[in-house]
């Protein structure tokens, strides 16, 4: 497994496509109330980045996928797409998913959003699984491992009796959406590619309350669930490691980073 090393003016780039990104997800978070669609969610957040952004959103027409951004509710893992169809209700838990191209640049990030109130046992998942990520975040510097960011999610999601997601990981990010490294989200202290300065990738933990085990939705192709029904969640960030630990390149101004 092998990771670019991006260059000063590259770096600069990433920055401003995932401020962008923290940007969408900061103002569509409020939009996320009960008997709002999805749907309608995609089309704010789609012209938010094309009008306001003069940016271009990753997911349309990335691999055929049909909309700008993913919304996965309950029990979809993730990729899930935006849909008129049915309403947010009371007690749902929705991952907004964003990724924006700037400059040929890409930022990608997720984060979890309650609709209305929702059952404790659901904002307990959502609060481990925002741990998770800043648990990994906490560790990435030079000479950090993959195999130490996969092993600090699992220890903690398994702590809580939780599990994590084995299908699907984070990635090496740039002018390309998905690239080299894959970064699980599961592993063994000291092992995998060892962190430089200057890589870029997501870590993007999925959390499930129940069984790890997913299952794909043959029918459209995308939208991935907990094969047991249970409640799912996940939270992304872009991060680029620096001389001294990382820049969280897709931080919003609530996180205090
Ligand atoms: N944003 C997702 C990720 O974190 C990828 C979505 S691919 C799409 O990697 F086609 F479903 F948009
Ligand atoms: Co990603
Ligand atoms: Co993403």
């Amino acid at each position: 497994m092998t990771a670019t090393i991006k260059t000063a003016d590259e770096i600069d780039k990433m920055r401003v496509a995932g401020r962008l990104t923290a940007d969408v997800l900061e103002m569509i978070e409020p939009f996320v109330q009960i008997g709002v669609t999805t749907g309608e969610l995609d089309r704010i957040c789609h012209d938010y980045i094309t009008v306001q952004q003069n940016a271009i959103p990753a997911p349309l027409d990335y691999n055929g996928y049909p909309k700008s951004i993913c919304t996965s509710v309950n029990e979809v893992i993730c990729h899930g797409i935006p849909t008129d169809i049915r309403k947010l209700k009371k007690g749902d838990i929705v991952n907004v998913d964003v990724t924006v191209i700037k400059d040929g640049y890409h930022g990608d990030s997720s984060i979890m959003v309650e609709v209305g109130e929702v059952a404790s046992h659901a904002q307990r998942l959502i609060q481990i699984s925002q741990e998770c990520l800043y648990k990994a975040l906490d560790i990435v510097t030079p000479g950090a491992c993959l195999g130490d960011i996969g092993h600090v999610i699992q220890t903690h999601a398994e702590k809580n009796y939780y599990s994590v997601v084995r299908e699907y990981c984070g990635h090496g990010i740039g002018q390309n959406f998905h690239e080299d490294p894959q970064v699980l989200h599961y592993g063994r202290k000291g092992t995998g590619l060892v962190l430089e300065p200057g890589m870029i990738f997501t870590i993007e933990p999925m959390i499930n309350a129940g069984r790890r085990h997913t299952k794909l939705n043959q029918k459209d192709g995308w939208t991935v669930s907990t094969k047991d029904g249970r409640l799912s969640a996940q939270w992304e960030h872009t991060v680029c490691v620096t001389e001294d630990g990382c820049e969280i390149l897709t931080a919003r101004s609530n996180e205090g980073f």
